[in-house]
């Protein structure tokens, strides 16, 4: 059986850091509430020239140069993102062009904050169909440049940067012992649309819109959709959470992380937690996340690791891992 073997790492993050403090004179706000209604202290800022295939690049390039190869060793790269460079082509060819790559094939993959699950399971779902050996798998988002910078209930909840991983299809036996992308169980409701989206687009605005967000209907709904698609996994892989050595969630907001957590049964320390230094990245997240808990050393070869996000659309999915 093939399996999706992780090979490599990277990540990227804007050099310009904005402090909760930063904010103060800009909007009513404060420290004291950001920290804590969400655990967010900082969050990366994308400066002038710095775009989500600039970010998305130079984490392929870590990531590749982590798995010791070459950009012409990949043949599909799939891009997480809700912010691209342009309306098309996809910012995943761009990436593909700055790669200096002219073989494989590249695409986006809208999915919001969950996107980097959606985005790992489909570049595996191409792996072991076997339309490709190597894959990179992008989460990259600018989110400062959608944002409404007058209102305080979303611009301070969000920041810029990118994760990549290198998978390879690998032989495995087809237990839950192999290494490799294991479970996955995702879900969409678009009745759920008009809490988190953005206002404009092509085909409706012509414009590229702010992002909009009932933020407490859609941490009313969070913590239910995160359970229900890791227990599915559980089922799925027929594990429960004290066989995880790492839980590596969505990073929007410490009180859902922790509340997920506590509903599964995964002890504090098995969680990574990142949503204090980046805010949230949406689909970089969660590869933001998994960098950070591998460059630490907590992640290493062989531990058994859950993926999870939910966002716009609602989109939501988990992801089950031996790293
Ligand atoms: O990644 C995609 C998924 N997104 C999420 O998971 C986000 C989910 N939602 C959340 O994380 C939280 O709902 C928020 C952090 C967005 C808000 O926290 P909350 O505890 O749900 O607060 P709230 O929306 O109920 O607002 C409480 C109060 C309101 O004032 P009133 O109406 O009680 O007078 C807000 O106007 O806090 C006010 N408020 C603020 N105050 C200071 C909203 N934003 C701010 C702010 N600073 N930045």
């Amino acid at each position: 059986m093939i399996r999706s073997v992780v090979r490599g790492i990277g990540s990227a993050l804007p050099p310009r850091i904005m402090k909760n403090t930063d904010f103060e004179g800009v909007v009513e706000t404060s420290d004291e509430w950001i920290v804590q209604r969400t655990g967010i202290r900082q969050r990366h800022i994308a400066g002038s020239g710095e775009t989500t295939a600039s970010l998305g690049e130079a984490a392929a390039r870590a990531a590749l140069q982590s798995a010791g190869l070459d950009a012409g060793d990949i043949d599909l790269i799939v891009l997480a993102t809700s912010t691209p460079n342009h309306t098309f082509p996809a910012t995943a060819v761009e990436i593909q062009q700055r790669l200096g790559l002219r073989s494989g094939f590249a695409f986006d993959l809208q999915a919001v904050c969950s996107g980097f699950v959606y985005a790992l399971n489909t570049a595996d779902l191409y792996l072991r169909g076997g339309a490709a050996r190597r894959a990179l798998v992008i989460g990259a988002e600018t989110f400062s440049r959608i944002l409404d910078w007058s209102d305080r209930s979303t611009c301070v909840l969000f920041g810029d940067g990118a994760g990549a991983l290198v998978i390879e299809a690998v032989e495995g036996k087809g237990s839950i012992a192999d290494r490799g992308l294991l479970a996955a169980s995702l879900r969409s409701d678009g009745c759920h649309m008009e809490k988190l989206y953005v206002d404009g687009g092509p085909s409706t605005t012509g414009t590229v819109g702010h992002l909009r967000m009932e933020g407490r209907e859609v941490f009313k709904h969070a913590v239910g959709m995160i359970t229900d698609v890791v227990e599915a996994v559980f089922a799925d892989a027929g594990i429960s959470a004290k066989d995880l050595d790492w839980f590596v969630p969505h990073q929007a907001n410490k009180r859902i992380i922790d509340a997920s957590a506590k509903k599964l049964g995964i002890a504090e320390k098995k969680v990574v937690t990142t949503v204090d230094l980046h805010g949230n990245t949406s689909a970089a997240s969660v590869p933001l996340a998994l960098s950070v808990a591998v460059a630490d050393g907590r992640i290493r070869q062989g531990d058994l690791v859950l993926l999870e996000a939910m966002g716009g659309g609602f989109t939501w999915g988990a992801l089950l891992l031996r790293w």
